[in-house]
């Protein structure tokens, strides 16, 4: 059978905040399709819990933000960047709040929490720990207010559709037919890849699809040996990987080890709320030290009543594996929660290949440099979603209406249609591959753990060869590719750096301040 092909103007691939606020730019200007490969409202967005920092308290300046977004990123943020989502993030977050936003207040003023590594308290935050479902509503609510936004959900995006480095679109799955959606421009919004990792914060359809499709069609992918490990997700048998947020210890929760020794002054001067990289590595320290498996994270000395009404969905979370925050500690372990790299940005969203952007989790546009400063991802997402959205329109507005000719577009399909033949458990090689990248390519690496895992993914190449036309198989393939990204770019760094440490180069390291670049066909190497 033949795939359709529709046109569009606009094709926004991903709903979470970047993708979203994306769409709305772009409403007024043309017809927008965005694509959401699960429910509508399954994005990491709406699993945010702390909140999103932005300089809109009375205490607060956009300058102490981008001063404490530079610091967090240990070296390798780009500062024009930063500057850019600083300066540009209140007048988007009061925009939002017109849009119906409802942000947690003391009296009739907004609430500000703190979180690591930030010397103001500057985290707006909903319904106590529920920040991203509410922000994920509003947007949902108003992009769907624009009828020139179509949406297909459950709509997995096979690969793009690239001639001469031009994207035109992307070949998408939706139930068992491939459609070819064509359009003038085309925004990745597809979000991270915690899901490589056995242990982690995102939901199970962070597979790091956008990055995976973006290296195949030719584009820079840049950064990507720093993963973020968020240091407090609760450990306890049978219970989910459940974040507890960072804003716990901004409202004075403590570290302890297992045997009830608070540990975290010893590393850092700012103790709980030293950057997240520092935390991470001190939990791994202490629970090496004590050969344990988890922490402690420990807020019973507050009181009851506020735990319950600041962080209500912990609490009852928590509750239902026997664990009473208001009197229990509670068993803590890091897990892969961010990605600072991806496909590589300027301040309008704009890749290495012409008509596509990318913005949000999946893009580098270099804010978070090596280590991200806690709720930024958030502001990150309607700053450089709404610049990729203009970029998008300037694009637009100076190519030609292009001629649809479905004979190129058929050869994707005609691909799509060849599938796989070679024999492999997709489920056996997902559970196995997240064991390899928690195991030898997490938190501490070294040349030994990162060639092993090297060498392991070198035997799935064959999977990278076939062709899928079905979501199983094509995530799959996306999770090897970007394993395989993350792995070459930590072998490539030899030094340690914000998230991405090595215990056999402890030192930054030579070229420290340059990026890693990888290019599909080409070894990885450096770029400024
Ligand atoms: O701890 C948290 O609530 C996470 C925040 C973030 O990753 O920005």
């Amino acid at each position: 059978m033949l795939p359709s092909v529709k046109t569009v103007d606009f094709l926004v691939i991903g709903g979470g905040v970047a993708g979203l606020r994306a769409a709305i730019e772009l409403a007024s200007k043309g017809s927008v399709i965005v694509i959401t490969k699960d429910r509508p409202t399954e994005s990491t967005t709406g699993y945010a819990q702390g909140g999103i920092a932005v300089a809109l308290s009375d205490e607060d300046e956009v300058c102490i933000h981008y001063e404490d977004t530079i610091k967090a990123g240990d070296g390798l943020c780009n500062e024009n960047a930063a500057k850019v989502m600083v300066e540009e993030g209140p007048g988007y977050l009061l925009e939002l709040m017109s849009w119906g936003a409802d942000f947690d207040k003391e009296g009739s003023k907004l609430s500000f929490t703190r979180e690591a590594a930030h010397t103001r308290r500057r985290i707006l935050h909903s319904h106590g720990d529920s920040t991203g479902k509410e922000i994920e509503r509003v947007l949902i609510n108003k992009a769907r207010s624009f009828p020139s936004i179509l949406r297909y959900d459950f709509a997995f995006t096979l690969d793009l559709i690239v001639e001469n480095n031009r994207c035109i679109g992307a070949s998408v799955l939706k139930g068992d037919k491939i459609i070819h959606i064509i359009a003038k421009a085309v925004i990745l919004a597809t979000g991270g890849a915690g899901e490589l990792f056995s242990r982690s914060t995102n939901p199970m359809i962070s597979t790091g699809d956008g990055i995976a499709i973006a290296y195949r069609a030719g584009a820079l992918i840049v950064d990507m040996e720093f993963v973020q490990f968020h240091p407090t997700t609760l450990y306890s048998p049978g219970a989910p990987q459940f974040l507890m947020t960072e804003a716990m210890r901004g409202e004075g929760a403590v570290l302890k080890n297992i045997v009830g020794k608070r540990f975290m002054p010893e590393y850092h001067e700012m103790s709980e709320l030293a950057p997240r990289d520092a935390v991470t590595r001190a939990i791994v320290s202490e629970m090496v030290k004590t050969e344990s498996r988890h922490v402690y994270l420990d807020l019973t000395h507050l009181e009851r009543d506020f735990i319950k009404k600041r962080f209500p969905l912990i609490y009852t979370t928590c509750l239902q594996y026997n664990i009473d925050i208001t009197e229990d500690v509670i068993p803590v372990c890091p897990a892969a929660h961010y990605i600072m790299g991806g496909v590589r940005t300027n301040l309008d969203g704009k890749t290495s290949i012409k008509g596509l952007f990318a913005a949000g989790e999946v893009a580098c546009t270099g804010v978070h440099g090596a280590n991200r400063l806690a709720s930024n991802s958030l502001l990150e997402g309607f700053v450089y979603g709404a610049r990729a959205g203009k970029g998008a329109v300037r694009y637009a507005e100076k190519i030609k209406e292009r001629d649809i000719d479905k004979t190129p577009y058929n050869k994707h399909v005609t691909a799509a249609e060849e599938q796989s033949v070679t024999a492999f458990d997709a489920d056996k090689t997902k559970s196995s591959l997240r064991q390899l990248m928690w195991n030898k390519v997490g938190i501490i690496r070294c040349e030994k753990s990162l060639r092993s895992a090297k060498n392991r993914l070198n035997k799935k190449d064959f999977i990278l060869k076939e062709t899928f036309n079905n979501r199983k198989g094509a995530e799959l393939k996306n999770m090897l590719t970007v394993a395989g990204l993350i792995t070459d770019a930590a072998l490539f760094r030899k030094g340690s750096v914000g998230a991405h440490y090595r215990s056999d180069f402890t030192e930054r390291g030579e070229n420290w301040r340059k990026h890693t670049v990888c290019v599909k066909g080409e070894k990885t190497g450096w770029i400024d």
